[in-house]
């Protein structure tokens, strides 16, 4: 395939999603044809899988239901939108993939992450991302920018403790250890117009490499 795969991760409030916005303006702007996508991607198969994850009534969900949920959403959402996008030879630039069910599913909520990556690679096969940022910020700091953003959408997830986040945090530390070909830090305690710029760099290093 042609275009390139990239994935942004972190935990509440890291801002990525805010910053996925301004790369995609400046990547657009220096001429890149760029995707910005995330699950479900409005595809609406994997629209009504996440749905049921997260609705606040369901609270009696199993933690494998979950994780399969989430992987029967990827698969779909990415076979609709991710693939087609990288045969046109796109940059595709999605908030949130197979990392955050390794640490959210795997990890935080105990599964383990070799499990929970059996199931991922069954629905993904080999299209792993080329480059996956994660963005760096403490949960406690997140948390506290998610509070003072009233406008954002309260889910399930949300309702979790902060010893789930600090799980997730982690998490994502033990996967950048672990992959640290594929998966880059990105400072995200700094101020949005320099981990957009950090952000665009890691990503340009990516594309003209
Ligand atoms: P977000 O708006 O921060 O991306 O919220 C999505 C929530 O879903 C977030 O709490 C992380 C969670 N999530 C998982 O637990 N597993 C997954 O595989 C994905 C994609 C998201």
């Amino acid at each position: 395939m042609q275009g390139h795969f990239i994935t942004l991760e972190g935990g509440e409030g890291s801002g990525k999603t805010t910053v996925l916005d301004l790369v995609y303006k400046e990547l657009s702007d220096l001429g890149y044809s760029v995707l910005v996508t995330r699950e479900p991607g409005g595809i609406p198969i994997a629209e009504y899988i996440r749905e049921i994850i997260l609705n606040p009534n369901n609270t009696q969900m199993e933690k494998r239901t979950e994780a399969l949920l989430y992987a029967a959403a990827r698969r779909q959402h990415l076979i609709e939108v991710i693939v087609p996008a990288l045969e046109r030879g796109q940059v595709v630039l999605c908030d949130r993939f197979i990392d955050s069910s390794l640490v959210y599913q795997g990890y935080a909520r105990g599964i383990g992450m070799e499990e929970v990556m059996a199931i991922n690679h069954f629905a993904i096969g080999d299209l792993y991302p080329e480059l996956t940022l994660f963005f760096d910020v403490e949960p406690e700091e997140g948390l506290a920018r998610i509070a003072q953003n009233e406008n954002r959408e309260k889910n399930r997830l949300d309702l979790e403790k902060l010893t789930f986040h600090k799980k997730v945090y982690e998490g994502y530390h033990l996967l950048l250890n672990k992959y640290p070909d594929r998966i880059k830090r990105i400072d995200a305690k700094k101020s949005i117009p320099e981990v957009t710029s950090e952000t665009v760099e890691r990503i340009l290093i990516k594309l003209k490499g």
